[in-house]
């Protein structure tokens, strides 16, 4: 193996370190970082998830409240619970895992969860926000994605990035962050998505190539040049009956054959997703220290 290896791990302790910091400041003065994450059903990925998160809130003594309840519940009672955690004077941000259940509209529920708490991001105004380079809460993997390029020294600045997927959690505000006229942005963007014809033709060209379309191994060595940065933010269960689990994680990119061509690339696991945890993190920190000056 020739490539790289981004480490999201290494990447995401040092600044779980400088949060940590900002941490302990805040509790000098009386304030500890409170964060909600809403667990509905028992999807095996999101349940992995939450778990990961609220493990990651007590590694940092963030305050974690972890609502878990059955797949079967209401969208009123759902609301109602994001009402209460809205009310919350502890929760300084409020996550409900995703995919909800088919008979709840998530618009509904995202648009309940207030902007100055959206830690996801998702909200129309962080998103209006975020398009008009306005202070916001970025969304988590297109924001660890950045801090990842920028951290591993492979900044986007004047780079093509290549974007695979559009979807509004990752491919879409990507494209969008990359583009902004700003240090560690900066980039010449092309999205592909499921109406691109030959793809390949664009992968070939990207600088930077961020793979987000959640197709296993998608990505092989032909469809990159030899000097790219490969960022693979797949997280694929695929079968595989020889192991105890019996199924695999895998990304969208062929790792072993991609890696032997490539300048660098991010492992599945321990690339994108823990950054994705760390930027979940620090937008919570970021919304306590904001509702001091609403106080
Ligand atoms: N499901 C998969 N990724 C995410 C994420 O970033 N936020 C939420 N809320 N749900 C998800």
């Amino acid at each position: 193996m020739s490539a790289i290896i981004i480490d999201g791990k290494k990447i995401s302790r040092d600044i779980r370190h400088e949060l940590e910091n900002q941490i302990a400041d805040l509790r000098r003065e009386g304030l500890i970082p409170g964060l909600a994450t809403v667990l509905i059903g028992n999807n095996a990925a999101s349940v992995s998830y939450v778990r990961m998160k609220k493990k990651a809130c007590q590694d940092l003594s963030i305050y974690n409240e972890c609502i878990e309840r059955d797949a079967s519940i209401s969208e009123k009672e759902l609301l109602s619970i994001i009402d209460g955690l809205k009310r919350d004077s502890k929760i300084h941000g409020i996550l409900v895992q995703l995919p909800l259940p088919d008979h709840i509209n998530e618009k509904s529920i995202f648009d309940a969860i207030p902007p100055e708490k959206d830690v996801d991001g998702f909200s129309p105004v962080n998103l209006g926000k975020m398009m008009l380079g306005e202070d916001c809460f970025l969304s988590c993997t297109p924001a660890g994605i950045q801090e990842l390029l920028i951290r591993s020294g492979f900044p986007p600045d004047g780079k093509h990035v290549v974007v695979l997927g559009r979807s509004h959690l990752v491919g879409l505000p990507l494209a969008n962050i990359l583009m902004k006229k700003a240090k560690g942005a900066n980039a010449t963007v092309t999205v592909c998505h499921t109406g691109t014809k030959n793809i390949s033709d664009y992968t070939r060209q990207a600088d930077i190539l961020v793979a987000a379309m959640g197709k296993p191994e998608f990505i092989t060595a032909d469809m990159v040049k030899d000097d790219a940065v490969i960022v693979d933010v797949g997280t694929n269960r695929v079968e595989a009956p020889e192991t105890e689990r019996g199924y695999r994680i895998v990304g969208d990119v062929k790792f072993e054959e991609v890696a032997e061509k490539v300048r660098a690339i991010s492992p599945v696991p321990g690339g994108v997703g823990p950054m994705t945890i760390t930027m979940l993190l620090q937008n919570t920190v970021k919304s306590a220290i904001l509702s001091l000056t609403r106080q």
